[in-house]
C-alpha cells in the first residue's frame, strides 16, 4: 500500500504548541486515537472483485442505486466523513480557540502539503477554495483586460468556468468567444488535431486561452502542454485550466504543464466534503492578479497564494478532513487507480461499440479519452430516458440533449461491473 501522511494526527503537536490546556489535549487525543485508518489495511485491488466490493462498502451510496454520476458530485468515505464529524465536534468544545488561535490554520498546512503532492506544484502556488467556478471568479476579476482584447473557450467549456468572464466582459468591454468544438467527431480524434483545433481558433487579439483538463461531456482529456506551448507560440498571454473533472481521477502534473491557473473542486473526484476547491496559480499570475476576498484583520497570509483564500471566518474543520480525503485516494494508489478506470473504460467501450443499438460519443485515444463516457440510444432522445433509468432501475447518469444526445457515464473506482452492465444492458434494450 502506498506511504500517506496522516493530516489528522497534527492536532496534538500544534495543540501542544499552542499551550491549550490539558481538557483540551485529552480530547484531541481521544479524537486521534478513534479515527479509522484511510482504507482497508490490505489496501485496494483493482483487479479484484472482492477488493471493488470493499471500497463500495466504504461509502454511504444508497444500495438499492447504480450511482453513475461522479463527474456531477462525488461522495465521501465513510472514514472521511468519520475524520470530518470529529474534526467539528472538536471545534465545538473550544470554539474560540479553535477558529482565532490559529490551530486549524496551521493543521490546514499539512492539507496543502498533500494537495501540492497530489498536483505536483509548489504549497505556496496554492489556495484552497470552496471550488472551480470560485478560482475562475478569482481571474476573471483579478486579471486586467482591456477593450478589444479577447478571452477564448472552446464549446466544450462548463459553464463554471466561463460564467464570470461572460459577465465582466459586459461590464468591462473585453471580448469573450466560443469557438465549436466538433462533438461528432471526437471518436477519431488525435492529440495533434486536437492541438490544431484550439490553435485554429487563436487569434491576434487572444490574450487568454481557457480550457478543460477534462470536460465534462464526452469526457476529453485535453493535452494541456501541448495546446498551452502552441497558443504561447501564437502570442497568447495567459492560459488557465478547468480541473473540475481532472484531479482524483487522472494525474495531473502542474510543474509540467506550461499553464499559469488550474482551479479544481474537491467534492468530485477527491470525494472531500461538498464546497472545497483548490486553485493554483503560478507565480507569475499571483503577481498579476490580486486577492478577491477583503476582511477585517488585513492581510495574514503574505503574498503566496494563500491570498485568494483568505476570507476572514471559514469552515475549518471541513479544510482539514480534505487532508483526509486526500490521504484516502493517495491509499489507493495512482497505479491500481489507474488499472480499474481503465477496466471500467474498456468495459463500457466494449458493450456499447459491439451493440448495434446504441453508440459511443467520447474519444478513443488513449490520450485523449477518460472515466467519463458519452453513450448514445440509438434512435432515442438521452433526456427522455433518465427519468426511466432512476425510477425503475435505480440509475443515476446524467444526460445531455441537442447534438451531443448522450448518456453519461461517469462510474467510480468502487462501481461495480454488474451493475454497470446491468445498466447497459437497459439502455440497450431501448434502442431501436
Ligand atoms: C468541467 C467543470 N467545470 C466546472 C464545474 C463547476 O464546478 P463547481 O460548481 O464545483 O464550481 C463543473 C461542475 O460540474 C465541471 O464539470
Amino acid at each position: 500500500m502506498t506511504k500517506i501522511s496522516h493530516s489528522r494526527r497534527s492536532f496534538l503537536r500544534v495543540l501542544g504548541a499552542a499551550g491549550a490546556g490539558a481538557p483540551i489535549l485529552a480530547r484531541a487525543e481521544r479524537l486521534e486515537a478513534a479515527l479509522p485508518p484511510p482504507l482497508d489495511p490490505d489496501g485496494f485491488d483493482a483487479a479484484n472483485p472482492v477488493s471493488v466490493r470493499r471500497l463500495r462498502d466504504s461509502y454511504f451510496l444508497s444500495p438499492d442505486l447504480v450511482y453513475l454520476n461522479h463527474a456531477s458530485i462525488g461522495t465521501v468515505p465513510r472514514p472521511v466523513h468519520e475524520a470530518h464529524a470529529g474534526y467539528l465536534e472538536l471545534c465545538e468544545t473550544h470554539p474560540s480557540l479553535y477558529v482565532w488561535g490559529g490551530v486549524w490554520r496551521e493543521v490546514t498546512e499539512d492539507t496543502r502539503v498533500a494537495a501540492a503532492r497530489l498536483l505536483n506544484c509548489r504549497p505556496d502556488d496554492l489556495a484552497i477554495t470552496h471550488n472551480t467556478t470560485e478560482g475562475f471568479s478569482i481571474l476573471a476579476q483579478g486579471l486586467e483586460l482591456d477593450p478589444g482584447d479577447e478571452v477564448l473557450f472552446s464549446s466544450l467549456n462548463h459553464a463554471g468556468a466561463a460564467v464570470a468572464w461572460d459577465e465582466l466582459g459586459r461590464r468591462r468591454g473585453f471580448t469573450v468567444r466560443r469557438f465549436d468544438f466538433p462533438l461528432e467527431r471526437a471518436p477519431e480524434l488525435s492529440v495533434d488535431e486536437v492541438v490544431a483545433l484550439h490553435l485554429d481558433a487563436v487569434r491576434p487579439e487572444t490574450r487568454v486561452l481557457v480550457i478543460p483538463h477534462v470536460d465534462n461531456m464526452i469526457g476529453m482529456t485535453h493535452p494541456i502542454r501541448e495546446i498551452a506551448e502552441a497558443a504561447r507560440a501564437r502570442g497568447v498571454e495567459f492560459v488557465f485550466v478547468d480541473g473540475a473533472q481532472s484531479a482524483g481521477m487522472i494525474s495531473v502534473d502542474l510543474a509540467a504543464a506550461r499553464v499559469d491557473a488550474y482551479a479544481m473542486s474537491g467534492h468530485k473526484w477527491l470525494q472531500s466534503p461538498k464546497g472545497l476547491g483548490l486553485f493554483w496559480a503560478s507565480e507569475r499570475l499571483q503577481a498579476a492578479v490580486p486577492r478577491m476576498w477583503f476582511k477585517t484583520g488585513g492581510d495574514r497570509v503574505g503574498m503566496t497564494a494563500r491570498k485568494y483564500e483568505d476570507y476572514s471566518t471559514r469552515a475549518w474543520p471541513a479544510v482539514v478532513a480534505f487532508g483526509d480525503a486526500l490521504d484516502f485516494q493517495a491509499s489507493i494508489g495512482v497505479e491500481e487507480k489507474e488499472r480499474r478506470y481503465r477496466a471500467l473504460w474498456t468495459r463500457v467501450y466494449g458493450r456499447t461499440t459491439e451493440d448495434s443499438r446504441l453508440h459511443w460519443g467520447s474519444p478513443v485515444d488513449p490520450a485523449l479519452r477518460s472515466v467519463i463516457m458519452a453513450v448514445g440510444v440509438q434512435g432515442r432522445a438521452a433526456p427522455e430516458l433518465g427519468p426511466m433509468l432512476l425510477e425503475r432501475h435505480g440509475a443515476v447518469l446524467r444526460a445531455f440533449g441537442g447534438r451531443l444526445n448522450t448518456l453519461r457515464v461517469s462510474p467510480n473506482l468502487m462501481t461495480e461491473d454488474e451493475s454497470l452492465d446491468r445498466i447497459l444492458d437497459v439502455l440497450a434494450s431501448q434502442g431501436a
